[in-house]
């Protein structure tokens, strides 16, 4: 968690050092403290480099001192290299120099159990005590390309230069973003900024992030992360990245338990679910990669600053065979085929006779492939359609034209507003550095390049949206109706019966079916008859948990006699399967006729809070595991945006306008249950409404529903 919120000045200090001194420096560049004087030296640091060790007069080629007592200059950032007992000891000495800026990069501290996490303790009160700001410890350290400062010990790229561009990478494992920096070396692709946040005992994630937002230079965001403490902070930075137009593309690490304990004892972060972190992505429009490659992927579509206006993409290729694979995987990424308009379409076939049927997507087949005018007026039609909003060129080879095909698609590229992708696995080393050098995004594989396309498309769509916010919001709950739930969960302990649970959601302005609590037959008769048959009858008791395994419910009870017989029997069930159970009485409800059937949940995440769960009921949760996810609370639109995803979406949408279910109702109900999650998210564990039905006047009614506490 970052100890305190760091203002944009004191960051860009950090960030853009004068003087950089290094304690731990060494003559031996195999050892981090001597590497990082080689990095800086070798990727030019425009400053002064300052080592300090006691026991050499030189390192280097520079001058060294035994302490940091001894310098003279002013510095501005000191890389702390010492083994992790001797750290604390340094950063005293930084804080009584007035020496405010630390990259700490020695690892022991919380990754190495409960001795490291105390030293941990240690430095985190040591920063707030002395208004520090440090990065680490267990760092890499950070590069910034632009100045360029290189306070780190790992730093590899393809070519002698550093390159610079104006995407960023923040990595809670310095290596993976050392890595990454590598591969986009390759593809020559810079950053303006790579930082490596380690242990993060102050500068974490999401004040990078939010760091990130702020700085003019930087367009996208990228990041390798493995957790977080403070969700809110998160969310908030994501917000701000929103704010300020500049994608997150985020590869989260964590989905298997496995991989959770890892980073447990990597960066000691908390394991919210990685659901939990899918839905968060979502609702602020972080995008997410699931491997490096993905990442880089959409780094390089991101790169020209562009994004589409609507999904439909035009698909270009000189092989039939290709443009068939990409095609078919459009519709997995949420794009679609563009249809052309009939003037495009006439000058087409103008341009290109020998094509039998000009159709998306165009084949431009082998014969016009000879002529690279012909390509290069085909193409411009193409991009000038206004029914396109993404163009995708695909070849294998098409070598004849050398350099001069790349140049040509260089050109168009850049006379277009459109999202221009190439996927040319074959292309010669010069084509695709002549790409590469001028930021056309180029790809090896079909599925990277409609992935990023989609991911394009994906952002577009998120800031179009963010930019008309939604008027509604979640449904408005009086104060008093949260502090009235809250004083009745104040009494309980492990779970809710049925029948207060039901009591909670009327009081959130949930609809529960018609009912009445009774301790004899007589009553339950004289309940039914008043409910009106079809009734249920069900033992309520707190201790219940698997209420139909305990034979405790009866459903569609047709009359009197039935309801005497099923009263009989359920006694005789309790009798034999609950036999300690005494129940505090029995409910009579009014039967809610089956059929689309919803499950609406909530769970509290350790790390971002409530989370709303909706999902197909009955058969279909086990079965298809058909749920869509987002943080709480949310607003009855949201709901029906959720609906929209579910896989069984398209049988909600059906119910909008016929009689039968109501959505509005549906969205309202679930938009309020939400609230109530949200508002009660200190004493709840666990909410559950299942299944969520239509009453047969359309409203949606909670049939049954679970609260577990904390
Ligand atoms: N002030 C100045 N110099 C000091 C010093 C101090 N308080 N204490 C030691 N030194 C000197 C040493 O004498 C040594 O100099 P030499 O090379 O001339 O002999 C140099 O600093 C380095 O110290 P050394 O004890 O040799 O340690 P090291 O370089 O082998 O390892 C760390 C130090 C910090 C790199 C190591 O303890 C560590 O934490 N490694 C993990 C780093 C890591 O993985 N980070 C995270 C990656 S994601």
């Amino acid at each position: 968690m970052a100890s305190k919120e760091k203002n944009m000045e004191a960051l860009r200090a950090f960030f853009w050092p004068q003087t950089i001194a290094i304690v731990g420096a060494s003559s031996d560049p195999r050892k981090p403290g001597g590497r990082v004087v080689q990095l800086l030296k070798e990727f030019s640091f425009p400053g002064e480099i300052i080592p300090i060790n006691p026991g050499r007069r030189e390192i280097q080629g520079l001058p060294c001192y035994p302490s940091l007592e001894e310098v003279k200059e002013r510095v501005d950032l000191v890389v702390v290299s010492v083994p992790a007992a001797q750290v604390p000891g340094v950063v005293k000495q930084c804080a009584a120099l007035g020496l405010k800026r630390l990259v700490i990069i020695s690892g022991g501290f919380g990754e190495l159990g409960r001795e490291g996490r105390l030293l941990q303790d240690r430095l985190r009160q040591l920063v707030l005590e002395h208004d520090l700001t440090v990065l680490g410890p267990n760092c890499v350290g950070f590069i910034n390309t632009l100045q360029p400062a290189t306070p780190s010990f790992v730093l590899y790229v393809e070519g002698e230069r550093l390159r610079s561009g104006s995407a960023a990478f923040i990595a809670q494992s310095g290596a993976l973003g050392m890595l990454a920096v590598f591969l986009a070396s390759r593809e020559k692709m810079g950053f303006a900024y790579v930082i490596s946040t380690g242990n993060e005992v102050d500068l974490d994630f999401a004040s990078m992030i939010s760091f990130l937002s702020r700085e003019p230079r930087v367009k996208a965001i990228g990041g390798y992360l493995e957790g977080v403490n403070d969700g809110d902070a998160l969310r908030r930075a994501f917000r701000e990245a929103a704010a300020a137009r500049k994608p997150v593309l985020i590869l989260k690490a964590g989905s298997s338990s496995e991989a959770a304990e890892a980073i447990r004892s990597h960066t000691g972060a908390m394991a919210g679910s990685s659901e939990a972190y899918r839905a968060v992505f979502k609702e602020e429009g972080v995008l997410s990669a699931s491997t490096l490659t993905e990442l880089l992927s959409m780094f390089k579509a991101f790169q020209p600053g562009r994004l589409p206006q609507g999904n439909r993409v035009a698909v270009y290729s000189l092989s039939g065979g290709m443009g068939i694979l990409t095609t078919e995987l459009c519709p997995e990424y949420g794009l679609e085929m563009a249809s052309f308009h009939p003037a495009t379409v006439e000058q087409l076939q103008r341009l290109m006779p020998s094509i039998a049927t000009v159709r998306n997507p165009l084949d431009a087949t082998a014969a016009v492939a000879l002529n690279l005018e012909d390509i290069r007026r085909s193409i411009e039609l193409v991009l000038e359609d206004p029914g396109v909003d993404i163009f995708i060129f695909v070849t294998p080879f098409w070598r004849v034209f050398g350099t001069a095909a790349s140049r040509m698609l260089v050109e168009v590229a850049r006379h277009t507003e459109k999202p221009f992708l190439v996927i040319w696995p074959a292309a010669t080393k010069e084509v695709k550095n002549e790409l590469y050098e001028n930021g056309v995004p180029l790809y090896d594989e079909i599925r990277e390049a409609v992935f990023a396309a989609g991911a394009l498309w994906e952002y577009a769509r998120f800031q179009k949206h963010r930019e008309v916010p939604d008027p509604v919001g979640p449904p408005p709950v009086p104060a008093s109706v949260s502090a009235s739930a809250r004083n009745r969960l104040r009494e309980c302990r492990g779970r809710l019966s049925e029948v207060a649970a039901k009591e909670l959601l009327r009081l959130y302005g949930i609809d529960t079916p018609r009912g009445a609590v009774v301790q004899e037959l007589r009553e339950a008769v004289e309940a039914a008859r008043q409910i009106g048959y079809p009734i249920v009858l069900k033992a309520v008791s707190p201790l219940l948990a698997h209420k139909t395994e305990a034979g405790a419910v009866f459903l569609e009870i047709k009359g009197d006699e039935e309801l005497r017989r099923a009263w009989e029997q359920m006694e005789h069930n309790l009798r034999e399967k609950v036999p300690d159970l005494v129940p505090e009485g029995f409910l009579v409800e009014e039967m809610v006729p089956g059929g689309s059937e919803l499950v609406v949940g909530i769970r509290i995440d350790p790390v971002f809070g409530p989370l709303l769960m909706l999902g197909a009921g009955g058969i279909l949760v086990e079965l298809i595991k058909d749920i869509s996810l987002r943080p709480a609370p949310v607003s009855p639109a949201q709901v029906l945006e959720m609906l929209g995803e579910l896989k069984t979406g398209a049988l909600w949408r059906g119910y909008r306008g016929r009689s039968g279910l109501d959505l509005d109702s549906l969205a309202e109900a679930v938009a309020r249950f939400s609230v109530m999650g949200s508002d009660l998210r200190e004493e709840v564990r666990e909410l559950e409404i299942n299944p969520l039905l239509p009453s047969p006047d359309g409203r949606a009614v909670a049939a049954d529903a679970l609260i577990l506490l904390k």
